[in-house]
């Protein structure tokens, strides 16, 4: 029997709407508007589909909405993206879904000639599990922009090449 249930990750479509709502409401260390500035994302892909700012896929198992990633090509780079949003719903973490979305992220980059991929995180002790999976999934720190958040709420800027 498999260990980790392989998710099918594909392209956000209108009809993921009403279950990714549900994910981002229930996903505890977002606060409010951080919820509402992803659901404002997710409306944007889903009007704009032939823009790069915002590219959004979805992991699914069994139908079911298990996690999304929102990254983007950064304006004015040649080859950098950002990786806004990542969440696996609470049901389905430590079974490898982050990572699985964060690898296609990556194969989706290298084949457009993208570089380098970069993440901002909060240092509030809230996200250390986030950055623990940043780092197990081959992000380093580049970059601490202090207090920058809220005063004690550091910016911290992780990096990876990918070619
Ligand atoms: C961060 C998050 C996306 C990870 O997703 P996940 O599917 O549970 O992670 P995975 O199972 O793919 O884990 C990948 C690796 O990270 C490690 N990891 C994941 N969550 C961890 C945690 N809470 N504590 C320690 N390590 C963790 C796993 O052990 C695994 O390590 P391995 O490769 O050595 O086996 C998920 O916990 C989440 O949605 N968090 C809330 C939202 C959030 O903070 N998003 C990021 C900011 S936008």
């Amino acid at each position: 029997m498999r260990k980790k249930p392989l998710p099918k990750i594909e392209k956000l479509k209108k009809t993921d709407l009403p279950q990714l709502r549900a994910l981002v409401d229930n996903i505890s260390n977002f606060k409010k508007f951080e919820k509402d500035c992803a659901l404002e994302l997710i409306e944007f892909a889903l009007k704009n589909k032939n823009q790069r700012d915002y590219i959004i896929y979805t992991a699914k198992i069994n139908n079911l909405m298990a996690g999304f990633i929102i990254y983007g090509w950064i304006d004015l780079t040649k080859g950098c993206y950002d990786l806004y949003w990542i969440a696996v719903d609470n049901n389905f973490r430590g079974k490898g879904i982050g990572k699985k979305l964060i690898q296609s992220m990556e194969k989706n980059v290298k084949k457009d000639k993208g570089r380098s991929v970069f993440i901002e995180t909060s240092s509030k002790t809230n996200y250390t599990p986030t950055r623990i999976f940043y780092e197990k999934c081959g992000y380093e720190k580049t970059a601490v922009i202090k207090d920058f958040y809220d005063k004690n709420d550091h910016k911290m800027i992780y990096r990876k090449n990918i070619r």
